[in-house]
């Protein structure tokens, strides 16, 4: 590790996120100025970063000697006054429009040279920009929870966006230790879009009666190697929190039938079971992590049409290195199809490139293959064959795909 920065990182909001982004960057060797509105919270954030950081020289990964460096290079302060140095600052501030528009404003005016970096998730990075008024130094750069380990940055263009803007946060991140992606300024940017179906078609699989939360988490751990089943992931985000995405990007996007939130869901999340962290979700969680199903059901037997079952079985061969019954087949099928479709649909929409949604997809929420290389080893007619006949059998027309040939890597 080496400070090979000449000029310090801002990081405005010491919470979660603003804790993690200024520990990831101050073990890379930048000097950070953490911001919070007062003393006390600065103070929390840095006492938390600092336990990390000794954990860190306990588990050998950093001498005592880094670890002290990189605890002081971070300084706190409670103005913004402060930041007037800084190269770029990230801001992590509330999820609010009005109150990050302020304070970008605020910042703008006073680093007049710096890139303005939004971790927004929900909110659109180019009314961020064009609201504050400083539009061609704002961009997006979007990391994931907890930030020092998960190694993704999404890096979003906004409308007014100036290339050395976007080009400085990638060149950062990437000094960071990061993996960035490139994305459009749209709905859930690739991750939070694209993850959808993988809780939404298991929603809906409940709502139809066919399976229940641990034979789908079960069939998609078993074929799809995806370590964490629908249900029991959700239940560790929080289901109001899994809901509150939901209906955000779907919202934001037209409210497409495809991503539109599911009813069981939502009323889980009405009753308060919000996951593990009350005790109940879509299992009951006991205090030493056993946990049973908390939806109890009587399953139907699904009728599966033979032009549907013959996609499937076609599917899941070139899918799943296992075997699995038709249920199982049928879920995974579901399942991955649904998302698959999702990254269709958004490469076709120019959301990102195939490449840069498969690297997301596997470094921002841990699958096992992307979606569009799974799909393409497939074969991209077998994945369009499963949505079409898998199609006949909705309402809502969710597994429309888009246009064959749209869709290019
Ligand atoms: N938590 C996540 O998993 C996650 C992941 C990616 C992105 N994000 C985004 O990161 C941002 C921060 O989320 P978080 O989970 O760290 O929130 P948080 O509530 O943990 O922290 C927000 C911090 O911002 C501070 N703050 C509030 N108003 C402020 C103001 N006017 N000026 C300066 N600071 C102010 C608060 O005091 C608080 O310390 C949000 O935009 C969120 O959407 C969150």
């Amino acid at each position: 590790m080496s400070t090979n920065a000449q000029h310090p990182i801002g990081v405005l909001g010491a919470g979660t996120m603003g804790a993690g982004i200024a520990q990831t960057a101050s073990k890379a060797g930048w000097p950070v100025k953490l911001f919070d509105i007062n003393q006390s919270l600065v103070d929390q954030a840095k006492e938390s970063i600092a336990k990390r950081f000794i954990r860190h020289v306990e588990k050998g990964r950093i001498t005592e000697e880094e670890s002290v460096a990189c605890q002081n290079r971070i300084t706190t302060t409670t103005s913004l006054d402060d930041l007037s140095d800084c190269d770029l600052i990230v801001e992590a501030i509330v999820e609010d429009f009005a109150i990050k528009t302020k304070v970008l404003h605020e910042l703008g005016t006073i680093a007049k040279d710096a890139i303005l970096a939004t971790n927004t998730s929900s909110l659109s990075v180019s009314e961020l920009g064009t609201a504050c008024g400083f539009g061609d130094r704002v961009v997006g750069m979007h990391f994931f929870n907890p930030a020092p380990i998960m190694p993704l940055v999404e890096v979003i263009r906004g409308k007014e966006s100036s290339e050395p803007a976007v080009q400085r946060a990638t060149l950062l991140a990437e000094a960071w230790g990061k993996t960035v992606v490139h994305v459009a300024d749209t709905p859930g940017f690739i991750v939070n879009r694209v993850a959808r179906p993988y809780y939404l078609e298991s929603w809906r699989i409940i709502e139809d009666g066919v399976a229940s939360v641990d034979a789908v988490d079960g069939a998609m751990q078993l074929l799809g190697e995806f370590r964490m089943g629908p249900f029991m992931l959700t239940d560790l985000i929080g289901q109001d929190v899994n809901v509150a995405t939901t209906r955000s990007v779907w919202q934001r996007l037209g409210n497409p039938s495809r991503l539109a939130p599911s009813a069981k869901q939502e009323s889980l999340v009405e009753h308060g079971n919000l996951g593990r962290k009350t005790g109940c979700g879509a299992y009951a969680h006991d205090d030493k992590n056993n946990v049973v199903p908390a939806i109890i059901m009587d399953c139907q037997e699904i009728e599966i049409s033979d032009e549907l079952t013959s996609a499937i079985n076609a599917f899941c061969l070139e899918a799943s290195c296992t075997g699995g019954t038709m249920l199982e087949k049928y879920i995974f099928a579901r399942v991955l199809g649904g998302i698959m479709n999702e990254a269709m649909w958004a490469v076709t929409e120019g959301v990102a490139s195939a490449k840069d949604i498969d690297t997301a997809m596997k470094m921002g929420t841990n699958y096992p293959q992307g979606p569009l290389e799974w799909a393409d080893k497939i074969g991209v007619e077998k994945v369009q064959r499963l949505l079409s006949a898998l199609n006949e059998t909705v309402a809502d027309d969710r597994f429309a795909s888009p246009p064959f040939g749209a869709v290019s890597a």
